[in-house]
């Protein structure tokens, strides 16, 4: 397994290139089960998780070829409508498949995803969704049986906001006969980005971004060209690698549309933000203790939660951090205590006396976002950081050792390490 070796202390300055978002790329590769005709799509990131999700769509008959700066995506048939255990225990949003392919051939085997990390991540609102459109589920084995001859569209109330289980029910009734509403929808940046594929395709949505979201389904879909969004939780956390090394950092191709709540967060530590219309250009000053809480779309984003711990375990006083979407989302707590922060865990809050510097040492990276956290402290810590398992960190973050080295930091990937 790899691993990353930081000298810290340098501030960063220059401009980093942001690149397509994750977790909207995933579900518009999702998406192009539903059509037979040709998809040409730019902008998709070159990460773990995206070579996983074109893997897994050829095993299921898609055509994937890659060219200069976009892929071209074609299913023309069905050949195996099965997901097993061995892709989503490798990645969780495997499950986005299970919409699509119901509704592009009337029968899906997606296997359950089980836990992670940062929590028990249940999908029982996807499947309760999907059988209020009339999908016939069972469970056995682990593995989810979904059939449906025609989805039929219907009112779908979710009782808790659920990113791609909006996904997964859009993605459906798209195809479904009639209309589908579904209220309590979650409202993320990356739903809005597969709402307009989608309706590039031919579909007919409307509402997507907020928590009313209105499907008509029709009964086909074409190919479509389309670039995907900006990855706002790269650029959030590149924003916050400029303020914790106190540098000066000129994010390009990034959408500050997208990222009100991280902006205006960074602000109120004391950092400079200036915004243009694809940019934002960060420079690091004071670090001044802030609270911080997550919330869904468009309070801060829980995927930012713990590298503002990194920030803040370097700030000059006290702050709270509340997690309010997953039940264990702190993992990177007890390793930022070995590089001698002061974090105080009582259930979802996190108490952080800001320390006047870390100190470099071995820590392990436990999930994507948290490996984010353990770079970022690295890169302010004094002495070297070695964060282990870094796989964690190649499913989010593209090339993410060349960029801060750009920029000025001392970084390097090391190779099969233990
Ligand atoms: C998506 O996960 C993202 N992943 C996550 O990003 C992100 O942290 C999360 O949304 C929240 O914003 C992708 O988009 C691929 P949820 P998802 O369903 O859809 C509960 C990253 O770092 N819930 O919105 O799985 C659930 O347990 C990843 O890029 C149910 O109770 O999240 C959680 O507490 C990590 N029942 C809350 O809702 C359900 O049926 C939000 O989960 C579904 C969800």
């Amino acid at each position: 397994m790899d691993k990353m070796l930081i000298q810290g202390g340098t501030p960063l300055e220059g401009e980093i290139r942001i690149s397509g978002a994750k977790n909207a790329a995933l579900p518009i590769l999702a998406a192009t089960l539903l059509s037979t005709t040709p998809h040409r799509l730019k902008n998709v990131p070159k990460l773990g998780d995206i070579t996983t999700i074109k893997r897994l769509l050829e095993k299921i008959g898609a055509t994937v070829s890659e060219e200069a700066d976009h892929c071209v995506i074609q299913v023309q048939a069905i050949g195996n409508n099965e997901a097993s255990y061995d892709w989503v225990k490798t990645m969780r949003a495997t499950i986005l498949v299970l919409g699509p392919l119901l509704a592009r051939c009337g029968e899906a085997h997606v296997s359950l995803p089980g836990g992670c990390a940062i929590g028990a991540r249940p999908i029982q609102l996807h499947l309760d969704g999907l059988e209020k459109m009339g999908a016939e589920i069972h469970i056995e084995h682990g593995m989810i049986h979904a059939k449906a001859a025609k989805l039929k569209g219907a009112p779908i109330y979710f009782e808790a906001p659920t990113v791609t289980g909006t996904e997964n029910l859009m993605m459906a009734a798209a195809l479904a006969e009639g209309t589908t509403i579904l209220e309590n929808a979650a409202c993320e940046p990356e739903i809005v980005d597969l709402a307009h594929f989608l309706n590039r395709c031919g579909a007919q949505i409307m509402g997507a971004g907020t928590d009313k979201i209105v499907i008509n389904g029709v009964s086909s879909l074409s190919g479509a060209d389309y670039e995907i969004m900006p990855d706002r939780i790269e650029a959030g956390t590149f924003m916050l690698a400029g303020a914790i090394t106190r540098g000066d950092l000129m994010l390009k191709r990034c959408n500050p549309a997208d990222m009100g709540s991280i902006i205006e967060k960074l602000q109120a530590t004391g950092s400079e933000v200036k915004i243009q219309k694809k940019s934002i250009r960060v420079i690091g000053k004071e670090i001044k203790a802030v609270d911080a809480k997550t919330l869904p779309y468009p309070g801060l984003p829980t995927d930012m939660q713990a590298q503002f711990m990194a920030l803040m375990s370097v700030s000059d006083g006290l702050s709270v951090i509340t997690e309010t979407i997953f039940e264990s989302r702190f993992n990177h707590c007890a390793e930022l205590r070995r590089m001698g922060a002061d974090i105080r865990l009582e259930g979802h809050h996190a108490v952080i006396k800001g320390v006047p510097h870390l100190s470099g040492a071995p820590v392990m990276a436990s999930d994507l976002r948290a490996s984010a956290c353990l770079i970022l402290a690295g890169l302010v810590a004094e002495g070297e950081t070695e964060v282990l398992r870094i796989y964690h960190l190649d499913r989010g973050y593209e090339a993410i050792e060349e960029k801060l080295s750009q920029v000025g930091a001392s970084i390097q990937r090391v190779k099969g390490s233990l």
